[in-house]
């Protein structure tokens, strides 16, 4: 299965693409996840990114782009993948049309997760993440079980740079005027799927896979 996750900062993208993953043992490919690894790891990718993404603005086109193509086209992928925030623009999403024809594949569905802002704004500040393995968690909504230490690993919990108040506001104006139309672009090509994302975390899963089975 070849799917996407679409839907603004702090909908639940990150939370539904670990158990989707897991539940059709499809890889995860989540562009900020990625960028965020390169920025641990010092690389000149990582460096780009960077201030773009403290900012809240999208990384440029291009090099996000170049960074997909790559990761389609590893072995893992032949069975299909899941990605988490990306295709984010027009040209991205025709990029990755165009990319996915040339293998003679098309994506199957867009998964698109709806909240509304000030649910939004609730769940990205009080988002913390694991500095060692990534795992995310929120301290009212999916509180760790010792505070500010990750159940995963034992790793330090910390919140993500751009997930202060005034730059999640930020992030999702990009959104609205650059990712949302993909909602209507998705919509035309008839693979749109809703799924009202303010319900509790198991239950939006739960609509996802029957959505996906139905
Ligand atoms: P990215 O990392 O993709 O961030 P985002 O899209 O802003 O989305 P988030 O990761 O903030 O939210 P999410 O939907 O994954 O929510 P989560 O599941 O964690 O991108 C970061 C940056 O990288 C971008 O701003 C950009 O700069 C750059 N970038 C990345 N891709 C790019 C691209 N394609 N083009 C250009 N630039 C790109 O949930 C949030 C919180 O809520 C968690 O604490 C969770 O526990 C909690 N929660 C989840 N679901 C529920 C629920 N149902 N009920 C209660 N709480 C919940
Ligand atoms: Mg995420
Ligand atoms: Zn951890």
């Amino acid at each position: 299965m070849r799917l996407m996750l679409l839907g603004p900062p702090g909908a639940g993208k990150g939370t539904q693409a670990e158990s989707i993953s897991r539940e059709f043992d499809i890889p995860h490919i989540s562009t900020g996840d990625i960028f965020r690894e390169n920025i641990k790891q010092g690389t000149e990718l990582g460096r780009k990114a960077q201030s773009y993404m403290n900012q809240g603005l999208l990384v440029p086109d291009d090099l996000v782009v170049d960074l997909v193509k790559d990761r389609l086209l590893k072995e893992d992928c032949v069975k299909g993948f899941l990605l988490d925030g990306f295709p984010r623009t027009i040209p991205q999403a025709d990029a990755l049309d165009a990319e996915l024809s040339k293998m003679e594949r098309k994506l199957d569905r867009a998964i698109n997760i709806q909240v509304k802002k000030e649910v939004l704004i609730e769940r990205a500040v009080g988002r913390r993440v694991c500095k060692s393995c990534g795992a995310a968690f929120h301290i009212k909504f999916k509180p760790s079980e010792i505070d500010g230490v990750c159940d995963r690993c034992g790793g330090e919990l910390q919140q993500r740079k751009d997930d202060l108040e005034e730059t999640v506001i930020k992030r999702i104006e990009v959104y609205l005027e650059q990712t949302e139309p993909l909602i209507e672009y998705y919509s035309q090509k008839g693979i749109l799927m809703n799924i009202d994302g303010e319900q509790e975390i198991q239950t939006v899963f739960e609509d996802i896979i029957t959505g996906l089975r139905g």
